[in-house]
């Protein structure tokens, strides 16, 4: 699902129609961009809210609950999340400069998955409530507690500023196995 939207996106690209859509395409493991860690967010302008915007039209098009401005290649502190059901309306909300400012001793474990590691899922074990510090899409300081799924999804997304993947939290052996499958995959995409 992701592959084809990222081969019809790379692919469209000359297209005035696709052009004037905003989704980019993702980065995919063994990227050493997703490595990276990402600089703060200095002034929420127009070149920030227009990656937000971007950033949440790439995720639902992917489609994800979540994505980091990393993984679009942009190295800045900015991440989408959007985890309405789906009978519900969207939700979008956007996090610059994220940062967990507190977390509960309590831990729940969710099966995870992410849009640089298309259709790999594995359950992932963290905090079940973290407190959250961000400036919103506004300039806003502010900061929320979350717990349940949009817990699990702003720790991933803040790994991800870090440079650090969901799979670095599975057993090194499983962890190992994915990116041995996502480098062959890269490479033969490469030929
Ligand atoms: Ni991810």
């Amino acid at each position: 699902m992701t592959d084809l939207a990222y081969l019809s996106c790379s692919i469209g690209k000359k297209d005035a129609l696709w052009e004037a859509m905003t989704i980019k395409p993702l980065i995919i493991l063994p990227d050493p961009v997703l490595r990276q860690v990402s600089k703060p967010v200095e002034q929420v302008d127009s070149e920030i809210t227009r990656l937000a915007d971007d950033m949440l039209e790439t995720m639902y098009d992917a489609p994800g609950i979540g994505l980091a401005a990393i993984q679009i290649g942009v190295p800045r502190r900015l991440l989408v999340i959007d985890v309405s059901k789906e009978d519900e309306e969207n939700k979008p909300m956007v996090f610059i400069n994220p940062e967990i400012v507190g977390a509960s001793d309590e831990r729940s474990t969710y099966e995870e998955g992410c849009l640089s590691i298309p259709d790999y899922y594995a359950e992932v074990e963290r905090p079940a409530m973290v407190a959250v510090s961000y400036v919103d899409r506004e300039g806003k300081q502010q900061t929320i507690q979350a717990d349940g799924l949009l817990a699990t999804c702003l720790q991933h997304e803040i790994d991800h500023l870090n440079g650090v993947l969901f799979i670095d939290h599975i057993s090194r052996l499983k962890r190992e196995m994915v990116i041995k499958k996502f480098t062959k995959a890269a490479r033969s995409r490469a030929v």
